[in-house]
């Protein structure tokens, strides 16, 4: 098995590579990723010498790259990750999320659909899992509302908009070409090596530094919180047993208010640095809201449980307390992401091919 997972340089990438790098030691792992300001190749420094993992710098918003890549690789698989993620850059700069997140996606699908159906097997054993988001479904506000597979698309920021465009055409060409097209769509993620413009890492980094603590609005907005090493189960489970056209929904049955969730992390990080109860907390301070936030998203992941027989691993405060020691034991990772030294340190390591 040849397989291209592409934005493994990334907070959730590099935990799927790490992933597959590790449990299938008969797969040639491929990852193609632009090492953009969010993409780090020390997310990756343990497994980067394995002999069954391979690191292509690239872009796929370029389509002769991607195709001529496909068509020299012979892939038998794609895991496709790569994206801009952030949704308050895409407030400010959407047109590198139509940019990645649309066309990158479809430069993409048309590389493999193109090199595959030329190859002897055709789409035969192939695979195209593309990892999308639970925010594509829009915001909740009825309390006992979860999103399932069936909930309609109602994206309500550039960000949303632009990985529900990349869904929609995954299921088209799924649809039109045949193409073996596999989706899922998770909840927030949190864990080791998350980019700290993301709530719980900056919330960590900011508390660590003794610096206000943003909480947007009245902090009453809700999110369902996922352990990063989950969701790369979760997608280990759907790329080899999720059924071909299908899509399955992630998550940990584990909403939290924003609020309440900074809450305990102040909590956490005043034990962790023998600071007296209540100090870190003084440092919330409520700030303007996000332009359009979603009030609330929260996964209904029945599916994926009883079908694919995945449930999360983790308990939310075990989850937190790991992803803080992570943190606090990793202080030169994320001087070196704030301050861009890992881009400047790789750029030039890997040719552009
Ligand atoms: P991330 O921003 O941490 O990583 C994205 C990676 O993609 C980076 O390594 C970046 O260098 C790479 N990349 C960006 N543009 C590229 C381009 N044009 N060509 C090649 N590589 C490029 O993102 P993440 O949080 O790890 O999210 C990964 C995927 O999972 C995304 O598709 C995202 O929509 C989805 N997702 C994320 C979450 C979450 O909570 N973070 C939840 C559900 C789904
Ligand atoms: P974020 O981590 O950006 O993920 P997403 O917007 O994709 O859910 O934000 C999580 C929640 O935290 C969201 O409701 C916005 C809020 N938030 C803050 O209150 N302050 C912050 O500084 C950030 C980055 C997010």
């Amino acid at each position: 098995m040849k397989l291209l997972i592409t934005g493994g340089a990334g907070f959730i990438g590099s935990h799927v590579v790490r992933l597959f790098v590790t449990k299938y030691p008969e797969y040639q792992i491929y990852n193609l990723d632009a090492l953009t300001y969010a993409g780090n190749l020390a997310n990756l420094s343990d497994i980067e010498q394995s002999p069954n993992y391979t690191f292509i710098k690239g872009d796929i918003t370029d389509a002769k790259f991607l195709e001529d890549m496909f068509a020299e690789m012979s892939f038998d698989g794609v895991i496709h990750l790569a994206a801009e993620s952030h949704v308050d850059r895409s407030i400010t700069d959407p047109m590198s999320f139509v940019m990645t997140n649309v066309v990158g996606t479809v430069n993409l699908l048309n590389a493999a659909k193109n090199s595959w159906k030329d190859s002897a097997s055709g789409f035969e054993g192939k695979r195209f899992y593309h990892v999308s988001t639970d925010e594509v479904y829009g915001s909740l506000h009825n309390p006992e509302d979860f999103f399932t597979e069936e909930t309609a698309y109602d994206p309500q920021s550039p960000y949303s908009a632009s990985k529900a465009a990349s869904d929609h055409f995954v299921r088209a060409y799924g649809n039109t070409y045949k193409l073996p097209v596999v989706l899922s769509n998770c909840s927030n993620n949190y864990g080791p090596n998350h980019f700290p413009e993301k709530l719980i890492p900056l919330m960590i980094h900011n508390i660590q530094t003794n610096k206000p603590l943003p909480v947007y609005g009245k902090g009453e907005n809700v999110r369902d919180w996922l352990f990063v090493v989950d969701h790369a189960r979760a997608i280990d489970a759907v790329f080899h047993t999720g059924k071909p056209g299908e899509t399955y929904n992630i998550g940990g049955f584990n909403e939290w208010k924003n609020i309440d969730l900074v809450h305990l992390l102040c909590q956490i990080m005043d034990r962790k640095l023998d600071r007296p109860e209540g100090t870190s907390a003084q440092l919330i301070t409520y700030v303007t809201d996000r332009a359009g936030h979603d009030l609330r998203y929260a996964i209904d992941a029945h599916k994926i449980m009883n079908e694919l027989g995945w449930q999360p691993s983790l308990q939310f405060e075990e989850g937190l307390e790991k992803t803080v020691d992570w943190f606090l034991a990793n202080q030169e990772w994320l001087d070196n992401v704030t301050s861009g030294n890992y881009q400047s340190y790789y750029q030039g390591m890997y040719a552009n091919r």
